[in-house]
């Protein structure tokens, strides 16, 4: 975590000097957590004047977000990254942007968060995470490498492996979400793949072993020439 913070910290810092940098592209998920900890720690050392320069100029987009929460519900990524990012840093919810989660008609949400992005110059630095079925953001398998922001419905694995958010019942996992598409993630100038602990291990070694495949949504990720892949002992077993 220190060594992929420090590279983010690097990152943030060379953002601040172009005149048009991309927005970052956000992750959530237990695996962020302690990144997103080291992150503000090292962000928080900096001298006040180049701290309120990031604040101003923080823009990201998030991954994805369930569909049916109302805004702010504790369980929803917003609450997240307000508790792990925004709070901690002092970056208000238009820094921070997100999937509209409560809304009448998702597919125009999705559409909606896909013309923002692209609007923005689309994603510069993408951090991502591994779902234990080989998603990445919530880009289940089946999934191809053009895919692209959309709604989808949300596999039992998937919402089993994050009911830890919803007092662990897995049926109070909403069925649907928004996500960027593998297509949005694919066109970002560097990604960095961070799979941490033993139940990432058999996803990761499937991963490092076999070619693309719609079975498994990250391994669309060889397709791009920047990607950094962070793990930890655990993870490589
Ligand atoms: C979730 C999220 C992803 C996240 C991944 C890993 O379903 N949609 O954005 O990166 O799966 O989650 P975790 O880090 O909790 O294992």
């Amino acid at each position: 975590m220190q060594a992929c913070s420090q590279h983010l910290e690097q990152c943030l810092q060379q953002r601040l000097s172009e005149s048009h940098p991309r927005p970052l592209g956000l992750a959530t998920g237990r695996t962020m957590e302690p990144l997103y900890g080291a992150l503000v720690a090292r962000l928080l050392r900096w001298p006040q004047a180049q701290l309120d320069h990031l604040r101003r100029h923080w823009l990201s987009f998030n991954l994805d977000d369930y569909v049916g929460l109302r805004a702010g519900d504790p369980s929803g990524y917003g609450a997240y990254m307000q508790k792990h990012l925004g709070q901690p840093l002092g970056l208000g919810p238009q820094a921070l942007r997100l999937p509209e989660p409560d809304v009448a008609d998702p597919v125009a949400a999705a559409q909606a968060y896909q013309q923002c992005l692209v609007a923005a110059g689309g994603v510069g630095l993408q951090l991502l995470g591994l779902g234990s079925n080989g998603h990445v953001g919530f880009n289940e398998p089946p999934c191809g490498p053009q895919m692209g922001c959309r709604v989808v419905q949300l596999s039992a694995a998937t919402r089993a492996q994050n009911a830890g958010l919803f007092g662990g019942d897995p049926q109070r996992v909403p069925q649907a979400a928004i996500t960027l598409g593998l297509k949005e993630i694919l066109e970002a100038t560097e990604i960095h793949l961070v799979v941490t602990g033993s139940s990432k291990a058999a996803i990761l070694q499937k991963l490092l072993r076999e070619g693309p495949s719609e079975q498994l949504p990250a391994s669309w990720l060889r397709h791009h020439s920047r990607v950094w892949l962070w793990v930890d002992q655990a993870a490589m077993g």
